[in-house]
């Protein structure tokens, strides 16, 4: 019965998340009646990166708590629950099986239909917890710690990937750049706060690929500049503000770039962004100065929805329940898995 609300469980990497939502595409909200998140970040902050193995004990110590925070969040009980959806990849496969196996077993226990959400299809549809949400069609940029892409949306669940990255994500580049200037554990908010105090002009990298057609990403290289750039420098405070602030221009420049690209290609008017680099100010400003002056519109996610949460599992996995979707009882994730 799908006018209940479903349960929705992210647990691909290094935060555990936990939402409600009764789906509904009218509802304020989009009918999310709860969500909660537990992050590890402090768990992993001593070893520079995420720790697969402790990350899978976090998972299994913190899930159910926040199964029953959202649920008294939302009031209600777990008789009340209609579906279960989990995040079955590509992430962790530790992780992931945290979320699979005790969301497949609450469901089992309601007897109720569960089903596994792939974690790309959620941060892309996040934005449609928003007010005004947007209508496909439209080109949503995908960029977090795993993935930087370019996405057609025709409607949901009908996705044309239009350009990906061959090397390091957009994410996994800002967090690798600010690990080698010494910033700690996640570095990619770290560099971006830094970047603010970073005087313009004082240092340049280049824009990867974009003196060429396609829709690709390269992000390797560019780190490879900022480690010479910055082994040569006085690696002062000021000098390191200076190197992140040009870092930064030149991932967002590139990725301004490809979108107006992307959106020229596809003919779309609509631009979504999404994914833990979603939250990076410069990146929101830029592509909405761009949409201001060309003619299309951007939709972002509130910050805590553009990194990994529960509600947009939840989301996702409430459209597809209403549409009849759901998988039998074997609990099955997907390490690797392409949208
Ligand atoms: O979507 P997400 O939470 O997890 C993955 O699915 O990967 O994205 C996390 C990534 C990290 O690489 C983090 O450094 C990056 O998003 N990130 C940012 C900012 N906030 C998070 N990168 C640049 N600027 C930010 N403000
Ligand atoms: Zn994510």
């Amino acid at each position: 019965d799908f006018s209940k609300p479903v349960l929705g469980i992210e647990t691909s990497c290094d935060e555990t998340g936990v939402a409600l939502l009764r789906w509904q595409p009218d509802a304020p909200g989009r009918g999310l009646l709860a969500h909660v998140l537990y992050s590890q970040i402090k768990l992993h902050a001593d070893y520079g990166g995420v720790v697969p193995e402790l990350a899978s004990r976090d998972h299994v110590r913190k899930l159910l708590p926040l199964v029953r925070e959202a649920l008294a969040q939302a009031g209600l009980a777990p008789a009340d629950l209609g579906g279960v959806a989990y995040t079955a990849g590509p992430g962790l496969v530790g992780a992931l099986l945290v979320g699979a196996a005790a969301g497949r077993a609450l469901a089992w226990a309601l007897g109720v239909p569960a089903i596994g959400v792939h974690h790309m299809e959620g941060h892309l549809l996040a934005p449609l917890l928003e007010d005004d949400p947007p209508a496909p069609p439209f080109v949503a940029l995908l960029v977090s710690g795993g993935h930087s892409m370019l996405v057609e949306v025709k409607g949901i669940g009908r996705y044309r990937i239009l350009g990906d990255t061959l090397d390091d994500a957009a994410g996994e580049a800002f967090d690798k750049t600010a690990k080698l200037m010494g910033l700690p554990y996640p570095g990619g908010p770290a560099l971006a706060k830094l970047a603010e105090q970073g005087r313009p002009g004082a240092f340049h990298f280049s824009r990867p690929m974009t003196d060429r057609p396609g829709l690709d990403f390269s992000f390797s290289g560019l780190k490879t500049q900022v480690l010479l750039a910055w082994q040569q420098s006085d690696q002062s405070g000021q000098t390191r503000a200076d190197v992140a602030r040009a870092f930064e221009e030149a991932i967002v420049d590139t990725l301004v770039i490809k979108c107006r690209r992307a959106l020229e290609a596809t003919g779309a008017r609509r631009l979504v962004i999404a994914g833990g680099v979603g939250a990076n100010r410069r990146l929101r400003a830029e592509l909405a100065a761009a949409g201001g002056r060309e003619g299309f519109r951007t939709y972002f996610p509130r910050l805590a929805f553009c990194t990994d949460n529960g509600a947009m599992i939840a989301l996702a996995g409430a459209i597809r329940l209403a549409h009849g979707q759901h998988q039998d009882e074997r609990i099955q994730v997907f390490p690797r898995w392409d949208l």
